[in-house]
């Protein structure tokens, strides 16, 4: 049966429509009444249903050109850590990562570093009990919504700790390096429409997502069906030092001198290589770089429009590097290839191992990198990504992609069977222990030879400073948490 959307909060499936987000962290001073709060406010939450009636309005709206002009919207959801469920009575999720929350699972078993941490992520401004979600078309719409609908309602019941928020950077959506986000994400059996292609993902079961449904191998308390894992993190990108290393490395492949202006072009298809699409969105395994690029003229800018094919293949996502054996195309280390290998877990019957699958909710923060950030190559201004996603596991999901694929130099596997170097660390994620210098690399093949590597050392661009695991409840969760 098709998970129920009246019940799913929006966020977790189709997505809250955005193009401004805050999150609120509270921290909750009186249960009773918060309980009673949370139960008059929850027809103001967005379910998975108004969240996609939402969605069809403003793509009519968008089609006829009115998208800025005449939609206002304003969507909620709400979402517990295990510290705020324990206060309010539920203390059987059963899910250990969950329990020794992000700060101990990510500092102290895992490779984020302490230092930078932010206070606020480590509780100096209180317990982080929970989090509400507030996706908007705009921040004077959060803003408002905050002062007239959330704070009356909630403040003599919670302390609020700090926000976080975000913007969408532009109308293609491309995150602060460079790229366009938000491209790949799994399909739902049962609330996506079926696809048939047959190279593609396809469908997954709505029980990697969504906890108690079809797929779900976690055992659970029946309160929390239909709800989701939901993980934030605070990803500080270092951009214009990111486009330096990458330049530095590339140019030797380049084969040009040292003072020599690289072509925007080469820049482009080798820069690519680190995430597998080209910056709008497209796979390299579906596009591959044009083999001339080197000596070739510079591509043209990418002024984001897309020509009738390119906007299938962007739409269709149908590779699966089914060639696990090479890297013609895509690099093993490239980000799309470590953090959803596809083919590279391959079951025996042939099908697609998606049991680690996530769906992305993120959004960037901060201004975009000012031409004299880029100018000095050094970062003045803070930026990057608010990192969101759902799933019904987190040691399945998030943790298994961080920390035992992102962050381990063999992954894929496989590649040094015939006498190959390791993949390496994914080039945008990939974290290595303060003093193992030994673990950070990434082998990345020769463009004009893809069967000989070099050995790429990283610089920390992307910072991990701070976050939290919360649970998003269903609605029929909620109302058993609050008990009504
Ligand atoms: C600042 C940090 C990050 C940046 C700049 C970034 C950038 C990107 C880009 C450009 C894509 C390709 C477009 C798309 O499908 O959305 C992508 C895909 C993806 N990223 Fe990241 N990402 C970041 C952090 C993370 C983290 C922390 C994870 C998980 C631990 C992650 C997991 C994924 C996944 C699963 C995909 C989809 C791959 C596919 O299905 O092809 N990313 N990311």
């Amino acid at each position: 049966m098709a998970p129920n959307i009246k019940n799913i909060q929006g966020d977790i499936w189709p997505r809250l429509p955005k193009k401004y987000e805050t999150f609120l962290f509270f921290e909750i001073t009186d249960v009773e009444q918060f309980k009673h709060e949370l139960g008059v406010f929850l027809k103001h939450l967005t379910t998975a249903e108004t969240a996609h009636r939402l969605r069809g309005k403003l793509y009519e709206a968008k089609w006829c050109g009115l998208w800025s002009q005449l939609v206002e919207t304003i969507c909620t959801n709400i979402s517990f850590s295990a510290a705020g469920l324990e206060k309010l009575g539920k203390t059987d999720l059963g899910d250990s990562i969950f329990k020794r929350g992000m700060y101990h699972d990510m500092v102290h078993d895992g490779l984020d570093r302490d230092a930078e941490w932010l206070g606020e992520f480590k509780g100096s401004r209180g317990q982080i009990d929970g989090v509400f979600t507030l996706a908007a078309s705009s921040e004077d719409t959060v803003n408002n919504w905050m002062a007239d609908g959330i704070n009356p309602r909630f403040s003599k019941t919670v302390r609020w700790l700090f926000t976080q928020s975000g913007a969408v950077l532009n109308k293609y959506d491309i995150e602060h390096f460079g790229w366009k986000d938000g491209v790949s994400q799994p399909l739902i059996k049962g609330l996506d429409p079926e696809n048939t292609e047959k190279l593609s993902p396809g469908n997954i079961h709505p029980g990697y997502i969504i906890v108690g449904e079809e797929g779900d191998t976690q055992s659970h308390p029946d309160w929390a069906k239909d709800g989701s894992f939901m993980v934030f993190r605070r990803l500080k990108q270092l951009v214009p030092e990111f486009t330096n290393w990458a330049v530095k490395n590339i140019r030797p492949q380049a084969e040009l001198p040292n003072e020599g202006g690289l072509k925007l072009g080469v820049i482009s298809t080798l820069s690519s290589r680190l995430v597998g699409r080209w910056p709008n969105g497209i796979s390299l395994e579906e596009k591959p770089a044009p083999s001339d690029v080197l000596t070739d003229k510079a591509l043209p800018e990418d002024d984001g429009q897309l020509s009738a094919e390119d906007r299938k293949l962007l739409a269709s996502n149908n590779f699966d590097f089914q060639d696990i054996q090479h890297q013609n195309k895509c690099p093993f280390a490239s980000h799309i290839r470590k953090v959803r290998p596809r083919a590279e877990l391959m079951r025996p019957d042939g099908t697609l191992d998606d049991t680690h699958a996530m769906i992305r909710r993120g959004i960037s923060f901060g201004p975009v990198t000012s031409n004299e950030e880029k100018r000095n190559g050094v970062t003045t201004h803070d930026r990057g990504l608010l990192f969101v996603s759902y799933q019904s596991n987190l040691h399945n999901g998030f943790r298994q992609v961080q920390n035992e694929w992102a962050n381990k130099t063999s992954f894929p596997p496989g590649k040094t069977r015939n006498g190959g170097p390791e993949p390496g660390l994914d080039p945008i994620i990939g974290q290595w222990a303060e003093n193992d210098d030994e673990s950070n690399f990434i082998n990345m093949p020769r463009f004009d030879d893809p069967s000989v590597t070099e050995k790429w050392k990283l610089e920390r661009c992307v910072i991990a400073e701070g976050g939290e695991y919360f649970f998003a409840p269903s609605i029929s969760g909620i109302k058993d948490i609050i008990g009504v």
